[in-house]
């Protein structure tokens, strides 16, 4: 609804400031002030709602019967086509067409580059698409993506369609459906194919354990001979008829996979090694000579005297400047030496007793009683001092 008020809001006001300088120039008359008028029904969050009058309405009709639950009904065949899109590993939902790696390349250039970079190579604030070391660890995993950075210089993992995804067949559904990112579904299948086999000769895929070259056409066929580097990088495996079984597996050895299953913040026991040691860990590499270095201090630091504003200026500034800044008070201006002059000729006791005391228009202790004298007394020499001839 808030979506739907505001985008009112703004054609209303919109259609105000247009209508009014149409009534101006005196050339329209179908603009009413204050009315928008337009073919488009109003559309929030997919829902257009009904046109009343030539305005659409703020709220949607609820034609749907109250009484009792509605559960609405069954989708019809074409309902449930619409929705069911997905593109799996066994190449279900695949659309046929095809299109060469040179074709890709031309297509990439204009509609992906911009955010994803030459090549794919990344580095405009967009994912990576190509790149990556795909060189493996005994267990199938792609060794750069176990990267922590616990040494200095070690790279963050690259996550790559190269290095990481494992299925090709995602590749096409992902830029069928969400690619290019401001308008997607705009491509053909045939441009989906050919930016694909773009994208994955960037990569440095096997098709059927061949290189592919700029004149290599991929489709449906070609497609699903492809095996990704990372295609056994995940665990558990959750493809094929032991799918569930494996993540059950998975899930109840809780000390391998997930970990021991003891919560503790201190003196931590590691149950599943050796004797009952504590193995509290700490990072390996803590950096700490960083500049300025960090503070261990747990609480703020005591207020220091600014070296250029003295304690008994400070209380001046807060407490007197306003009456004793200008003369508007009629109290001696801070810094004019013959008025300062004229009260120092009463005796600096005197003036200290009048100021602690009140004199005149001047309040005791200019009003805060809970000043001491002393203090009092260092803000009054702190004036007069303030108020000598400089030399
Ligand atoms: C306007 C910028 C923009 C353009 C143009 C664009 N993309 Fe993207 N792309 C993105 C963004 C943003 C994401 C991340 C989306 C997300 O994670 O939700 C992304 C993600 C992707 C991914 C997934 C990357 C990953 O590993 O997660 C692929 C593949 C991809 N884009 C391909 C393409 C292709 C092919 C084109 C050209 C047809 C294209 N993009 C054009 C912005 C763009
Ligand atoms: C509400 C305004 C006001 C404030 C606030 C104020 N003063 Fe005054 N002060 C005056 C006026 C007016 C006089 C002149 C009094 C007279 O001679 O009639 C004066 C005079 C003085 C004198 C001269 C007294 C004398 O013997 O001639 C001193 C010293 C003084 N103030 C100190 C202070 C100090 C210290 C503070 C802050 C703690 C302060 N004043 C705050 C209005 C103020």
């Amino acid at each position: 609804m808030f979506k739907l008020d505001l985008f009112k809001l703004i054609t209303t006001s919109v259609a105000l400031v247009l209508s009014s300088t149409l009534l101006y120039g005196g050339s329209d008359t179908n603009a009413l002030p204050g009315k928008y008028i337009s073919k488009m029904g109003a559309v929030d969050g997919g829902v257009i709602y009904p046109r009343k009058d030539g305005t659409y309405t703020a709220y949607r009709y609820n034609e749907q019967s109250t009484k009792g639950v509605n559960f609405g009904r069954v989708p019809t065949a074409n309902e449930l086509k619409a929705w069911d899109v997905d593109i799996m590993p066994d190449g279900t939902g695949l659309p046929d067409g095809e299109g060469s790696v040179s074709e890709g390349d031309e297509l990439y250039e204009k509609q992906c580059s911009s955010c994803h970079g030459e090549f794919g190579a990344g580095g405009k604030g967009y994912p990576t698409l190509t790149g990556g070391n795909q060189e493996k660890l005994p267990n199938g995993v792609i060794k750069t993506l176990t990267n922590q950075r616990i040494e200095p210089g070690m790279e963050a993992p690259k996550r790559t369609i190269g290095t990481y995804w494992p299925k090709a067949t995602t590749l096409i559904w992902y830029i069928r459906d969400a690619m290019p990112y401001a308008h997607p579904k705009s491509l053909t299948n045939n441009d989906i194919y050919a930016i694909t086999a773009y994208l994955l000769k960037q990569d440095n895929i096997l098709i059927d354990g061949q290189e592919m070259d700029d004149d290599s056409v991929l489709n449906r066929e070609k497609l699903m001979k492809i095996k990704m580097p990372n295609e056994n990088g995940f665990y558990p495996n959750i493809d094929g008829p032991n799918g569930v079984e494996n993540v059950r597996k998975f899930f109840s050895d809780r000390a391998k996979n997930i970990g021991a299953g003891t919560r503790c913040m201190k003196d931590c026991k590691d149950l599943s090694s050796k004797g009952n040691e504590p193995t509290v860990m700490k990072i390996d590499n803590e950096i700490t000579d960083v500049v300025p270095p960090y503070s261990m201090a747990r609480d703020l630091p005591p207020e220091v005297e600014n070296k250029l504003e003295s304690k008994a200026e400070k209380m001046y500034n807060d407490s007197c400047k306003l009456c004793h800044g200008s003369d508007k008070m009629g109290a001696p201006v801070v810094g004019d030496v013959e008025a300062w002059n004229k009260v120092t000729q009463k005796g600096f006791d005197n003036v200290v007793h009048n100021a602690i005391d009140g004199v005149g228009g001047m309040p005791p202790k200019g009003g805060y009683e809970n000043f001491t004298n002393s203090e009092v007394q260092m803000i009054v020499e702190f004036m007069i001092d303030s108020s000598k001839k400089k030399h």
